[in-house]
């Protein structure tokens, strides 16, 4: 193993040393090809170096590869603010592009306290949103991601995130009515509704667990918006682009956020996000208030601009709600199969099973690892999440095949039993 990655970097998992990826697949330095159940965070939902992409971001690199927003107005730029007004929720048809996930949240963000001239922001308990300061406020999945990083952005308020598996109210309802309860005492000893920029949230915790977002709740969400004229942001930085089934996880939970912050999947694996809302909100956002030098990089738009055609040629909704259930089945057999099994969650193959301690509910951080490894050796990459790091994440990219899927889920399988009991 090396030592040239900063240490902060030197825990993830698996520090795999690779050589090249094509589609579902990594083949590693070892000579081994391996499937990938990761899609490199959550980017690569067309596959990976799908040749469409690759071409696209070839012609552009031979034409301009920088062109600074502003400055220029790249073609692909244009076009890909033009394709994604017409499948972005919350009906968004103006974009900031930015290079990454925590970009898009830093101008989600500065965007909401910038039109309402209010300061204050409640974020959830296990959300992520990224590692650059602002994002990293909000984050509160794991408090090591915080560590000796204070002081945070000031009015930022924390409130329980619907969890129903850890929660100890009885019914999905009794959960949903915690959270809200949490903004109602907010509201009453500690922040007044007018003093709250926005509210913001991932329609499924990514690496808070995998834990989706019930649609009452997201309704009661909405109204709590609309009553106090709080912006809702919504984080699709890992549940967008086709990974829950529909473009973005605020349609297939059925919520109209007022911002959406993008990333990953946009582009396949070169650097992009945006902040997007409608126009009459962020058309407010005065000149040079923000700004970016590499931002909606033509290269990367370019890429992106593939990357939506391929979702919509190859059916790619579709295939990830048809696998998607699939795997769900499967893997709800599996649960039957191993009491280490605690819960499955998943919409469209945004997939995960927790892991347990038998006869408990207490998180098995330790067996969760061990199957980790256990799968890398058979030839499947996997990745974990969860406060605990006690459930593992199933997120294959949207091109996968039954047969790939039924190889993934047997070298899963055979890994979770493997654990003794
Ligand atoms: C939901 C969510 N928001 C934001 C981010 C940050 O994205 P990036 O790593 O591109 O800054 C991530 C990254 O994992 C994420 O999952």
């Amino acid at each position: 193993m090396h030592d040239l990655w900063a240490p902060c970097l030197s825990e993830d998992w698996p520090n795999l040393p690779v050589e090249r990826a094509e589609g579902v697949h990594i083949v590693g330095h070892d000579g081994k090809t391996y499937l990938d159940f990761v899609s490199g965070f959550g980017a690569s939902n067309v596959g990976h170096n799908h040749p469409r992409v690759i071409e696209a971001a070839r012609k552009q690199m031979e034409r301009m590869v920088h062109a600074p927003l502003g400055m220029f107005a790249p073609e692909p730029t244009l076009r890909l603010a033009w394709e994604l007004g017409k499948i972005t929720p919350g009906k968004a048809d103006m974009f900031f592009f930015g290079n990454s996930g925590a970009e898009a949240i830093e101008g989600g963000l500065k965007l909401a306290r910038y039109v309402t001239g209010r300061r204050a922001i409640i974020g959830f308990y296990g959300g992520f949103h990224g590692r650059t300061l602002g994002a990293a406020t909000l984050t509160t999945s794991k408090a090591r991601y915080r560590d000796r990083q204070g002081p945070f952005l000031p009015e930022t308020y924390y409130v329980r995130f619907p969890y129903p598996y850890r929660s100890n109210a009885p019914t999905l309802d009794a959960v949903i009515q915690e959270s809200l309860d949490d903004i109602d005492r907010l509201f009453r000893h500690v922040v007044l509704p007018h003093d709250v920029a926005a509210i913001l949230l991932e329609p499924v915790q990514g690496e808070g667990g995998y834990v989706i977002a019930p649609a009452a709740w997201l309704k009661a969400l909405r109204e709590i918006c609309d009553r106090h004229g709080i912006l809702m942001i919504v984080d699709e930085v890992q549940s967008g682009f086709g990974r829950t089934g529909q473009w973005f996880a605020s349609q297939t939970l059925g919520v109209e956020p007022d911002i959406v912050c993008m990333a990953k999947g946009i582009a396949s694996g070169f650097p992009l996000g945006s902040t997007a809302a409608r126009r009459e909100l962020m058309g407010k956002w005065g000149p040079a208030s923000h700004g970016t030098t590499y931002g909606g990089n033509p290269v990367s738009t370019a890429a992106g601009l593939a990357t939506l055609e391929v979702i919509r040629s190859e059916g790619l909704l579709e295939n990830a709600r048809v696998q998607g259930a699939y795997l769900m089945e499967a893997l709800g057999r599996l649960k039957a199969e191993s009491p280490i099994v605690g819960e499955v969650r998943g919409v469209g193959l945004m997939t995960a099973v927790e892991f347990v301690v038998p006869g408990s509910k207490e998180p098995n951080g330790e067996a969760a690892s061990r199957i980790l490894k256990r799968a890398l050796a058979a030839g499947l990459i996997l990745y974990p999440c969860g406060h605990w790091s006690q459930t593992i994440r199933l997120i294959p990219p949207l091109v996968i095949t039954r047969d790939q899927v039924n190889q993934g889920l047997e070298i899963f399988r055979q890994a979770v039993l493997a654990e003794r009991v």
